[in-house]
């Protein structure tokens, strides 16, 4: 049978351009960026290429830009190094309960080394009120971190008006654009943030590198002490190959046109859930406010899971996760208030920029074999 991949948000292949731009540095420029002889010369400049490329897709300038291993650790890098850098001005961190984990686990880490954080709530389509934002922050806030655009249900955050609020008050912003990136638009000024996370394997680069977008004044503690590379905010010989592949990688992303594609082939798989389940499907998210290529739906009483596990071929993630023989829903859908007999059938779909239409139409019919048979 056909393999179908349907969670493009869990992971994207490498663009084939991506693959012939690394080429040239696993096969030679194997010098070190910062060394001062000729071997270093296409390594250095590749680099400074590439970082162009990254601020290109942000609206940033080259040097607000820091390299690091994913969106894990440019997540890491925002919340601890700025927690670290602002100490004398407070210990509150603001965030939503809704955030992908590589920013619920530093949060935790950083209460114990005594910060407060706020999480705020979200509405039924995982929104967060721009006005709970204002609420919760005080004289001793130092960040607010919320999340561009949500990784299960795609949920897009009203992330002007809370960095606008945030400006105000004189907090900073960071915004984890892991799963925005290259689907819709980053631009840093027009988002009004100060920090913003990127991975390299959610845009068609390979995994293991990703970037932190720092703006000029913004000062971050580097997690990673040694010599100064990025400008002292990440120690560790930088990788031309992998700083190389996500800049040709942002350089793809910034054309947002294959998503009317992807957007007009989701809606026509959501279309044909609904004529195939009528009321037993739901869709988990904003209708409207939402990445172009996701598509969470609920197959109500059943149990997401069960049903991934009969789905032959077709690659793509649940909501709900089995603890000791228990079926969990996750934080994201908890938060949304989904109820558990809905959400406990969540399944996302995530389509990428070379989703066949094909492929839409075999899942669908996959999915109706599927659920015929559960009965
Ligand atoms: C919203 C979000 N943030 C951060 C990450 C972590 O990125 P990485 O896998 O590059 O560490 C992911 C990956 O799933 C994500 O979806």
């Amino acid at each position: 049978m056909q393999p179908i991949y349907l969670d493009y948000n869990a992971s994207t292949p490498v663009d084939p351009a991506v693959v012939a731009a690394m080429r040239p540095f696993l096969e030679g420029h194997y010098g070190n960026p910062s060394s001062g002889h000729w071997a270093a010369t296409a390594a250095k400049a590749a680099l400074e290429t590439a970082r162009g490329q990254v601020a290109a897709l942000l609206g940033c300038h080259d040097d607000e830009v820091v390299f690091t291993s994913g969106g894990s650790e440019a997540n890491n890098l925002a919340l601890k190094g700025a927690f670290f850098a602002r100490r004398d001005k407070g210990e509150h961190i603001v965030t939503t309960r809704i955030e992908h984990p590589a920013i619920v686990e530093p949060c935790r880490f950083l209460k114990r080394l005594g910060a407060r954080v706020t999480y705020l709530p979200v509405d039924g389509t995982g929104r967060v009120d721009p006005d709970d934002v204002r609420k919760a922050i005080t004289p001793r806030t130092v960040l607010v971190s919320i999340m561009h655009a949500n990784n299960e249900v795609g949920t897009i955050q009203p992330i002007e008006d809370c960095a606008r609020i945030a400006r105000e008050h004189g907090v900073l912003f960071h915004t984890d654009a892991a799963q925005s990136a290259g689907k819709i638009a980053t631009g840093v000024n027009a988002l009004g943030i100060d920090l913003l996370s990127i991975a390299g394997h959610k845009v068609y680069a390979p995994k293991g590198v990703g970037a932190l977008f720092v703006r000029r004044g913004v000062s971050v503690e580097p997690l990673i002490h040694g010599a100064g590379h990025e400008s002292g905010r990440r120690a560790g010989t930088e990788s031309a190959l992998l700083a190389v592949a996500l800049g040709t990688a942002c350089e793809l992303a910034r054309d947002l046109s294959p998503m009317h594609r992807m957007r007009a082939l989701r809606d026509r798989f959501w279309q044909g859930l609904q004529q195939q389940f009528g009321d037993g499907v739901i869709l988990n998210g904003h209708s409207t406010h939402r990445l172009p290529n996701t598509l969470n739906v609920s197959f109500v009483g059943r149990i997401g899971a069960e049903i991934l596990a009969r789905l032959d071929a077709v690659a793509a993630s649940t909501g709900s996760a089995c603890h000791s023989g228990r079926i969990e829903l996750s934080p994201v859908l908890q938060a949304m208030g989904v109820a558990p007999h809905v959400g406990m059938g969540a399944i996302r779909f995530s389509l990428g920029r070379t989703t066949p239409g094909d492929e839409i139409d075999a899942a669908l019919e996959r999915l109706t074999d599927v659920l015929a048979v559960a009965g």
